[in-house]
């Protein structure tokens, strides 16, 4: 892989949703390069009325100090924007959608193997070091489901 940063996925824990779950997140880490593999499961359509709440911590002096990063996206705006440019070229071996502009992300069980996370569009957003990355999808406020993944983030150039 070509790249100026490279990204360890050090864990991924599933946010289960209050009272109810609509997203699985069933991804573990596996591997020497410590790749993402899994699943994600929708039992229902996701679509502009859910939320995506994301935001980012940096590990700093020994404490989780939250980044400027922060964001709360409609479904719909998510995959017509962020997605293609920041997830869609690391989901090679997966059904997630392929396209721009999927609305709504459909039930169904989607499955992604062996994805190396590329960070060049999005490392400019991270801090060197340890990260820890929230997604929580949200209706109303209340939580159907998301995840919580911590990451190391590297320079290359060494
Ligand atoms: C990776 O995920 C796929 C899809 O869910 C699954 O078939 C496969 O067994 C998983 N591999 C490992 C090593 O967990
Ligand atoms: C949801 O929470 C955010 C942040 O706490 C708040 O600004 C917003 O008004 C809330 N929205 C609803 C529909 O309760």
């Amino acid at each position: 892989v070509d790249a100026a940063y490279d990204l360890r996925i050090e864990r991924l824990n599933k946010v289960e949703g209050d009272p109810e779950t609509l997203i699985e997140f069933n991804w573990r880490v596996i591997g020497r390069e410590h790749l993402l593999n899994g699943t994600i499961v929708n039992h229902v359509d996701f679509d502009d009325t859910f939320e995506i709440v994301a935001s980012v911590e940096a590990f700093m002096n020994g404490e989780w100090k939250p980044l400027a990063i922060n964001g709360r996206f409609g479904i719909c705006a998510f995959f017509d924007s962020l997605y293609p440019k920041y997830f869609l070229s690391s989901f090679k071996d997966s059904n997630m959608p392929k396209s721009r502009g999927t609305c709504p992300f459909k039930k169904g069980e989607y499955y992604m193997r062996n994805i190396y996370m590329q960070t060049e569009n999005w490392a400019a957003y991270a801090r060197m070091g340890r990260n820890k990355m929230k997604f929580i999808i949200m209706k109303n406020n209340i939580t159907y489901g998301g995840f919580i993944g911590v990451a190391i983030l590297k320079d290359r150039t060494f």
